[in-house]
């Protein structure tokens, strides 16, 4: 055996237990002149052929539409309501050197201490005049990975492991403190007068493809719905449904404007938000940052990730039914734009980055662009592009759009737009 095949044998056996996941497999497309042509279903065509025209028409439309998505892909969020109880965690009023109120709440998310349960971690501007608008976001590492502020306890739900030290046989360290602060500008975003709240999604369900049997689907027992079933929820659903508790918890804060609770997810964050914002009205806005397949992006284009390998490297996000799609997207009876519609007539931001063409920048746009009928039809001022805008030119119409430089990530110029949208949107804090 040669001397280089020796090292790249050496090489792919140290990087691969710490590769998140197989991606960017070689075969993927890249090139926009080989999407191919397809047909996009009309949100505002009722199942029988007949096209809406008034506003009034729209809600029995929606309900169809959100049918079909439960059915076919996210699978179906039970209907019986569970109702939570707040534990207290911890409270430090003197935060991020006195800016912010430090709070972490434990969520009872059946009400019951031996029940499934969630860890929020809540920041509220101490300048404040009254309940404060708060972005309502889950993240990847735990939420002491927020900032590094050592009062935050560290998450003890199942972790990636990592090469780094910062999780050790699936079990958070120290090390990880501040790991994802970049992501989470708190100090821009609490002086704007707004209020951040988080949840680390592997509290609902452990993001690996055995993670059901420690998953609060397998924890809410005959209150998850049929077991089996292809249209059962998986990950997606669950983290979705977690994002609904986090609002239900906000909701108990005096210090929080329930009407003004903007959710905001990133990559596949982002396609549980819009699921989540699709199903809740309650959450007044909805951010989806580079949520790609299977989020904003549609599915009928050929470009980057595909309905295949997403089913493929995540068996565990989407519902049985939704691998019959796997090489035939153009049979499914909706695509992604017709998600975000379902968020219509409140205020949606999809949200791209330049090199981040696994996501399919221009998918995602052509997803915010499809939902702009229903927008329309509900009075709004939709999208006000109908051409991909340049780098760094925000539309901030009612569906709001931005292609950022660089690559998959959060950035402060991210959070710099939606902090500008929400404002424009829901008024200044
Ligand atoms: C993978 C996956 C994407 C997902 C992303 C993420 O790349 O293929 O669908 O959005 O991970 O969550 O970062």
């Amino acid at each position: 055996m040669g001397i280089i095949r020796i090292c790249l044998i050496a090489f792919m056996l140290a990087i691969l237990p710490s590769m998140p996941e197989a991606q960017n497999p070689a075969n993927a497309n890249y090139d926009e002149s080989k999407v191919g042509s397809y047909t996009l279903p009309d949100p505002l065509v009722i199942g029988n052929g007949q096209r809406i025209e008034k506003r009034a028409d729209w809600p029995a439309r929606r309900r169809e539409i959100l049918e079909l998505f439960a059915s076919r892909m996210y699978g179906r969020t039970p209907a019986t309501k569970t109702k939570i109880a707040l534990r207290e965690a911890s409270r430090e009023s003197r935060a991020l050197g006195g800016l912010a109120t430090r709070r972490e709440l434990t969520v009872l998310l059946t009400g019951n201490a031996d029940g499934p349960k969630m860890s929020l971690l809540l920041y509220l501007p101490n300048q404040r005049r009254g309940p404060v608008p708060v972005f309502l976001g889950m993240n990847f590492q735990g939420n002491h990975s927020v900032s590094s502020e050592p009062g935050i306890a560290l998450a003890s739900s199942w972790m990636r492991n990592d090469r780094e030290g910062r999780v050790v046989r699936n079990r958070a360290t120290e090390k990880g403190r501040g790991g994802e602060a970049t992501r989470w500008p708190l100090e821009t975003i609490i002086r704007q007068g707004y209020g951040v709240a988080t949840i680390y999604y592997g509290d609902l369900y452990p993001d690996h493809p055995e993670g059901r049997a420690e998953s609060v689907i397998a924890r809410l027992g005959e209150a998850a719905g049929r077991s089996g079933s292809g249209d059962e929820w998986g990950a997606l659903g669950a983290w979705a449904w977690g994002m609904s508790r986090g609002f239900d918890a906000l909701a108990r804060q005096t210090e929080v404007d329930a009407r003004r609770v903007i959710l905001l997810g990133h990559s596949r964050l982002g396609k549980a938000a819009l699921w989540a914002g699709a199903q809740d009205q309650r959450f007044a806005l909805v951010i989806a940052n580079e949520s790609g397949e299977g989020g904003a992006a549609i599915a009928r284009r050929d470009f980057g990730e595909t309905i295949e390998r997403i089913n493929t490297a995540f068996p565990h996000w989407f519902c049985a039914n939704f691998k019959e799609y796997n090489r035939r997207p153009e049979a499914l009876p909706f695509d992604q734009h017709m998600l975000i519609s379902l968020i219509a007539p409140r205020p949606v931001y999809v949200a791209s980055a330049a090199e981040d063409l696994w996501a399919d920048p221009r998918g995602e746009f052509l997803g915010a662009r499809g939902a702009d009928p229903v927008y329309r039809l509900l009075g709004t001022d939709g999208l006000g592009a109908t051409e991909m805008p340049g780098i760094h030119q925000p539309v901030t119409t009612t569906i709001g759009y931005h292609l950022r430089a660089g690559k998959h990530d959060v950035t402060l110029y991210d959070w710099e737009q939606y902090i500008a949208f929400a404002n424009h949107h829901l008024g200044r804090p």
